[in-house]
């Protein structure tokens, strides 16, 4: 099957492709939907091997790369500057294209740099991650960590072209498909319980290119309302306040992201039923152990309390929390600090 999206934002139209194989036509894709002189490919330490060569053999106009170290710990503004270099070196223009080649921390700190240098220059995202194929590489959030919190530099920036070819999954370590799965599973409990169903059937990698698709749908919609995470958009981070806080204190080695968003959506779920709502924890945890990822939060309840409060989507006195009514129903709830500290002592 072959899937297309498009999402309109500020800086124009994304059009987002879903097809096992797509990597094969990457570059003719690029020229129907650019007119470089050149392009220059930013991928990891670990994709590069597995996939640089047959990307960058297919253009015929002169291709340069950057190869950044994997790892979360280097999505810093060190590794930006790298690039700049190599761009300026590589002599790329404003007319040029950026290729970010990798999971959802390629993504974001190729996005910064094709936001920045030379104030933009146009960007196409081939995920390979799940994580970054469902997530990361549609809507725009670009940036790179700092020493004090995740994500805490970056910019809104579009990529024209989003190239998302399923096929690249079967290299990926079965952690790192558990890892995009918990953000599959979040799509589910937030906008389509169909999901929920795909994601439960043992032969799920059967249908991914389909369960891609529902998911970047979901994202597509959301974040063509509110591209800029004043509103809506906010329904994206079920699981993901508690899920932030267990990252920081695991010091974001104990747990990969996704492992923390589905420690975050069960968290949140007996938040949810703490407040006198329905309790649907315990199917969501069934599916969570079927997949191969956690379900409890194990650190000291005010310490998560504590890194829950510096999280950056607390605003004044209260925390917008993101709660599930009903598999495939969310709700933006504003609670007041305090009441959410008696909550989360209880969890
Ligand atoms: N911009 C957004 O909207 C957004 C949304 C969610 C998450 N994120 C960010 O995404 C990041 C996490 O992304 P991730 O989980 O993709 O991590 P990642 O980019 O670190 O990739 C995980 C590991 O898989 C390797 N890898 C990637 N593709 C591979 C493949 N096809 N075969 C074998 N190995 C492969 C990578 O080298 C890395 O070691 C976090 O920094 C998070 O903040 C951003």
């Amino acid at each position: 099957m072959s899937y297309h999206l498009s999402l309109t934002g500020a800086n124009g139209v994304s059009d987002i492709y879903i097809e096992t194989g797509l990597l094969g036509r990457a570059a003719s894709l690029c020229g129907e939907a650019f007119t470089p002189s050149r392009v220059h490919i930013v991928t990891d330490s670990a994709v590069a091997p597995l996939y640089l060569e047959a990307l960058a053999s297919q253009f015929s106009l002169p291709v340069s790369h950057t190869v950044i170290p994997a790892g979360e710990e280097h999505k810093r503004l060190a590794t930006v500057e790298t690039i700049y270099h190599d761009l300026l070196a590589a002599g790329m223009t404003r007319g040029d294209l950026i290729i970010a080649l990798g999971g959802g921390v390629t993504g974001d700190i190729t996005g910064f740099a094709a936001a920045t240098f030379l104030r933009g220059v146009p960007l196409c995202q081939i995920p390979t991650t799940l994580l970054a194929q469902v997530d990361s590489s549609v809507g725009g959030k670009t940036g790179v960590d700092l020493p004090e919190g995740k994500n805490l530099a970056g910019a809104f920036y579009q990529p024209r072209l989003v190239l998302i070819d399923p096929a690249v999954l079967q290299t990926l370590p079965a952690k790192t498909l558990a890892d995009g799965m918990a953000e599959v599973v979040k799509y589910g409990y937030i906008a389509n319980p169909a999901i929920l169903e795909m994601a439960a059937r043992p032969d799920y990698q059967n249908q991914i290119e389909a369960l891609i698709y529902e998911c970047v749908k979901i994202k597509r919609d959301v974040v063509a309302i509110d591209e800029h995470d004043t509103g809506l958009r906010m329904i994206l981070n079920f699981g993901h306040t508690i899920g932030h806080a267990a990252e920081k204190l695991g010091h974001y080695v104990d747990l990969t992201h996704g492992q923390a968003v589905a420690i975050g959506m069960v968290a949140a779920m007996r938040l949810s039923a703490a407040m006198g709502n329905e309790d649907l924890s315990a199917p969501l945890v069934r599916l969570l152990t079927q997949l191969g990822l956690p379900s409890e939060l194990r650190y000291d309840r005010e310490a998560v309390y504590g890194a829950l409060l510096s999280d950056k989507k607390k605003f004044g006195g209260t925390v917008n929390f993101i709660l599930v009514r009903e598999p495939g129903r969310a709700e933006i709830t504003p609670i007041a600090a305090e009441t959410l500290h008696d909550y989360i002592l209880k969890l």
